[in-house]
């Protein structure tokens, strides 16, 4: 069953009726519900890859992987219908999910609720979507089958502040994880990490995505934004004071070189000091508007570079962890 989608006058109106998802999310003897699609070669015509109702097997999931198709697409009228599916997997993973599909799956989601949570302005949204969020984020970072390097292969890097956080909070939970925290401190981190930059909702994307150099003016205000996240979520009885510090201290450095207030050492909270290592990583190995992503073991230099700003042990397993990504 083939079918090609390519009528030239209309291409533009086809390209943005599509969305890419990511082939990593998808489960072997799943029936995905909706229609599949493959990008023709760069040439923006799309192929019916796989009718709705059926099931894709082991043998063609590898198939596209050994053909280097890491992307299919879905008709965007239908994100839907594909985020009930991740949510489904998720919940109830059965015993033929990956680890790594749940992984894909649950940053796929993480993004398209955070997403609409951060743009509805509204705390209460973000934080309840952070707390269920952070709690599957640590059943599968604490599970015995988690392997780090399936989670950097299946999680976005574009920029957007939802992705950002969507990843920091993974990577925070895989760090803490690694420390030695429980599940259950575990599951608060990454969900501190999903909310670690709700004050940048507050800054126009101008500043954020300009290409060029700050004015003094403009990076006062990105400085602000961890004081403005605070300010947004402290009254909050449902977010612990360590998910609060993550908001308000991630950019705090160890040697006293951070801001807002410019602390050191114990005076931060260890959980801020967490995030302060995967945000800095995270960014820098993200795409951005303005440049290519920095490769990982690049961006651990830079981190090595300033790592009197870093609580050591925490730079050190973090290395660890990210050493696994070219060892393997
Ligand atoms: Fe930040």
């Amino acid at each position: 069953m083939s079918a090609t989608v390519q009528d030239s006058s209309v291409m533009d109106d086809l390209v943005s009726s599509f969305i890419p998802i990511s082939v990593s999310t998808l489960v072997p003897s799943s029936v995905v519900g909706i229609e599949l699609f493959q990008e023709e070669q760069d040439d923006r015509r799309y192929v019916l890859y796989r009718g709705s109702d059926y099931p894709l097997e082991q043998i063609d999931l590898v198939k596209l992987r050994s053909r280097g198709v890491n992307k299919l697409y879905i008709r965007k009228n239908e994100q839907a219908s594909y985020q009930s599916y991740l949510r489904e997997m998720i919940d109830n993973p059965g015993a033929n999910v990956p680890v790594s599909a749940r992984a894909g799956a649950l940053n796929e989601v993480v993004r398209d609720l955070l997403g609409s949570a951060f743009r509805s302005g509204d705390p209460n949204a973000s934080v309840s979507t952070a707390t269920y969020l952070g709690e599957q984020t640590a059943d599968i970072v604490c599970s015995d089958q988690f392997a780090s390097i399936d989670l950097f292969r299946v999680l976005h890097h574009d920029y957007a502040t939802f992705t950002h956080s969507a990843n920091v909070a993974f990577y925070a939970g895989m760090l803490a994880a690694e420390i030695g925290f429980s599940q259950e401190d575990v599951a608060q981190i990454a969900s501190g990490g999903l909310v670690h930059d709700l004050g940048k909702l507050q800054i126009p994307d101008k500043i954020l995505c300009k290409p060029g150099r700050l004015t003094e003016l403009e990076f006062r205000e990105i400085k602000m934004h961890p004081v403005t996240g605070f300010r947004q979520l402290v009254h909050r009885e449902d977010l612990t004071e360590g998910q609060l510090m993550m908001v308000y201290q991630h950019h705090e450095r160890v040697d006293g070189g951070g801001y807002p207030v410019g602390i050191s050492g114990d005076e931060i909270h260890p959980w801020a000091k967490i995030c302060a290592v995967v945000d800095v990583f995270e960014a820098l190995t993200s795409n951005r508007p303005y440049r290519t992503p920095m490769p990982k073991r690049r961006a651990i230099e830079v981190l090595e570079h300033e790592r009197d700003g870093y609580e050591q042990e925490f730079l050190e397993c973090w290395k660890k962890i990210t050493n696994k990504l070219w060892q393997s």
